[in-house]
């Protein structure tokens, strides 16, 4: 079974992507955070440091496009062909309120028509391989049948499915019954995405659904890096090796940004799933929530790995972000 991480904007960018890499083998397929083509047709600074085929060296990275425009998505798509990129993922799940009122994200999944026009023409221009990444329906798990069947139509690489609504952001339960329903309607390479956090979890994926071929994890693997790892049969990630992991990261980040500031934003982000990796976190997520500069935010870091028990695993504890809000 392959091993995904989930695009996740603010964490999963260039330096976590390497940086998680190098400590935690295993990952398949790291898609990138979303980016939007615009109608200009060239690429931002920004974007180039992201999709540079040298800072993707040897891992497997794919970028993923949030647009409603097929002539955008065409003309980015063979520029990252250019690139030397074999996948373009589509984004069909982001539900922000200003992204899905311009009718791109899970804004697509409204008007099935309208949807329909923009895949016949992304699937009939398309140079390289283009999969897709979905939520299950706008409002209710009973549009996903009538979405299946149009996208079962079209040759894409690899179906993802976040087994949410958009309405319900990342709340509540996963709609489990509706990855069945897309295992029976569809021949294509599925891959489950939704709420993965452990070991067990995945296992009991597998068994449920034994042709299985893919799962997707985004804040599980934020909150233990070690997750895919441990999925393979490798060990859990280690106090000391998660000391220097974080370490990395923040060293990373601050080069990247030549602010050891924005360094501590971007790990504070990260922090509000790692620090379910860590019994009784309470007290230090709010002092690493709180921290107002580097030098407080690597004393409370240091604490939660001095002071604080590990667990089997981070339990889906920042499911509904409880503790950073
Ligand atoms: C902070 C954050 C940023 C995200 N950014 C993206 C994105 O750029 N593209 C995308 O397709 N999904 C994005 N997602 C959704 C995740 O890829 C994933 O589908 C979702 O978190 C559910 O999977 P999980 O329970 O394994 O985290 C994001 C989610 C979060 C929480």
């Amino acid at each position: 079974m392959r091993c995904y991480a989930a695009p996740m904007e603010g964490i999963t960018g260039q330096v976590f992507r390497s940086i998680h890499h190098r400590f935690f083998p295993g990952v398949d397929k790291y898609f990138m955070p979303f980016l939007s083509p615009g109608k200009e047709h060239h690429f931002q600074k920004r974007d180039l440091r992201e999709l540079a085929p040298e800072q993707n060296a040897g891992l497997c990275a794919v970028p993923q496009l949030l647009t409603r425009s097929a002539e955008d998505f065409l003309w980015c798509a063979r520029a990252l062909g250019d690139l030397g990129y074999r996948e373009v993922n589509l984004n069909l799940g982001c539900p922000s309120g200003t992204v899905s009122a311009k009718g791109k994200g899970a804004g697509l999944l409204r008007d099935l028509g309208e949807l329909e026009r923009f895949l016949d023409a992304v699937f009939a221009g398309a140079e390289v391989s283009v999969s897709v990444k979905t939520r299950i329906g706008w409002r209710d798990p009973a549009e996903f049948g009538p979405l299946l069947a149009l996208l079962g139509r079209y040759p894409m690489a690899e179906l993802t499915v976040h087994l949410r609504v958009r309405e319900a952001f990342y709340r509540g339960g996963v709609h489990l019954e509706a990855f069945q329903q897309a295992a029976e309607a569809l021949a294509l390479p599925l891959c489950y995405n939704g709420d993965l956090a452990a070991v067990g979890e995945i296992a009991a994926l597998k068994k449920r659904f034994p042709s299985l071929e893919a799962v997707m994890a985004g804040r599980g693997l934020a909150g233990d890096p070690a997750l895919f790892r441990k999925a393979q049969g490798g060990p859990a990630a280690g106090r000391q090796e998660l000391r220097e992991y974080h370490q990395t990261l923040y060293e990373g980040y601050a080069g990247a940004f030549q602010n050891r500031r924005a360094a501590m934003m971007r790990m504070k982000e990260l922090w509000s799933y790692l620090i379910f990796l860590f019994a009784g976190g309470e007290r230090h997520a709010k002092a690493l929530r709180k921290a107002a500069d580097p030098a407080a935010f690597l004393a409370a870091a240091e604490a939660v790995f001095r002071d604080l028990p590990l667990r089997e695993d981070s339990a889906g504890g920042w499911r509904d972000r409880p503790l950073f809000g």
